[in-house]
């Protein structure tokens, strides 16, 4: 069974609630349709309900049954949100500043999460990264321990070829310690994907070969990982990307490592790396790029890319809805 298979069995009939705040896109509305038709989750669908359904008629055959549509214009619970969302800023933001902020649908959409209202949110078919996912780093805030979010994706080719990449959306210079914590959480995502996690610490250098602040920010890195207790992952770095993954070239520059040459879950050095390096993957490599997933909030909230399709919103709601049944 392949994994995407594996994950839409285990929401089937959960009634696991995930918010869509863009409910004027045609793409959002025909895969909120077909989730909730197939009870795969519950879809709440933001907007007029005129213009939401007047969308769903233009984007083809598709209902809104098994759908929920909240208008934010008429929302009944909105003082409670107000307060609610005064209170969770502390002192950041004041009513009138807070009356504003849910009229924008991310934000109406991450309080309902907050709430527990909704059990995740999909966004990003017409919102930028920052205005998608802004809201969650203010309202929904990362997990005890965690100080940082970052966007990671599985690449899937074939049944059994899958890889973790981090961070690819979030973090455009992270320090050491941010790296290390990026290990964690992929190697955690990793498991969600039924994949034993062995971390590699992305670098153009292997266990020294090369010295420059940005080699030894990545060894930095795993000596801050070798001081911590518990870690239930085999991780290592720095190691260039062949050392990483083939084992010819692993045995050869990294001996004694428990990773090199294995290697299925890659934290890259900064943004630049990340992103551009699974973008190669997925068009040159021909892998299918499952994300960007967040990872690190205390509830799942998930960005899509402008330029996504309708199956690309309908697999990011169901990883969302399974790292919702994760953190239940
Ligand atoms: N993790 C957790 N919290 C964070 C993070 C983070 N990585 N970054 C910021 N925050 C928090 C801050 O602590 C702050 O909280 P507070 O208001 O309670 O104090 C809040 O979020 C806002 O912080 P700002 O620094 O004002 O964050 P900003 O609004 O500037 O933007 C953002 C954050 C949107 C993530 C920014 O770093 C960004 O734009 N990153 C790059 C995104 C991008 O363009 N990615 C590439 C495209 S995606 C793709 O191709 C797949």
């Amino acid at each position: 069974m392949d994994i995407m298979t594996e994950l839409r069995n285990n929401i089937l009939g959960k009634g696991i609630r995930i918010v869509l705040p863009e409910g004027n896109d045609e793409r959002v509305v025909s895969a909120a349709s077909v989730l909730g038709r197939s009870n795969m989750v519950k879809p709440i669908v933001l907007g007029n309900k005129e213009e939401v359904l007047a969308t769903v008629k233009k984007a083809g055959d598709f209902s809104m049954e098994g759908c929920e549509i909240i208008d934010p214009e008429t929302y009944e619970g909105i003082e409670e949100m107000i307060a609610a969302f005064v209170a969770v800023r502390k002192g950041k933001i004041d009513e009138e500043g807070a009356r504003k902020l849910v009229k924008d649908v991310n934000y109406f959409g991450t309080m309902l999460v907050h709430m527990g209202l909704a059990d995740g949110l999909v966004s990003g078919a017409v919102h930028s990264t920052g205005d998608t996912i802004r809201p969650a780093l203010q309202i929904i805030k990362t997990k005890p321990g965690v100080t940082k979010t970052f966007g990671y994706f599985a690449m899937l080719k074939e049944a059994k070829r899958r890889y973790i990449f981090a961070d690819c959306a979030v973090n455009p210079d992270p320090s050491s310690s941010d790296l290390a914590e990026f290990a964690i959480g992929s190697a955690e995502a990793a498991r969600m994907f039924n994949i034993d996690p062995k971390v590699a610490l992305l670098s153009f250098s292997t266990h020294g070969s090369a010295k420059t602040p940005a080699t030894e920010k990545v060894a930095e890195a795993v000596n801050i990982l070798d001081g911590m207790d518990n870690l239930n992952f085999d991780y290592d770095g720095e190691l260039q990307f062949d050392a990483a993954l083939v084992e010819g070239v692993g045995k050869l520059k990294a001996p004694d490592s428990k990773v090199a040459g294995q290697a299925n879950v890659f934290v890259f050095p900064d943004l630049n790396a990340g992103n551009i390096g699974y973008k190669i993957a997925q068009r040159l490599g021909g892998y299918e790029a499952v994300g960007p997933i967040l990872a690190g909030l205390n509830k799942p909230v998930n960005d899509l890319s402008r330029g996504c399709t309708a199956d690309d919103v309908y697999n990011t709601v169901v990883i969302t809805a399974n790292q919702a049944l994760g953190a239940k």
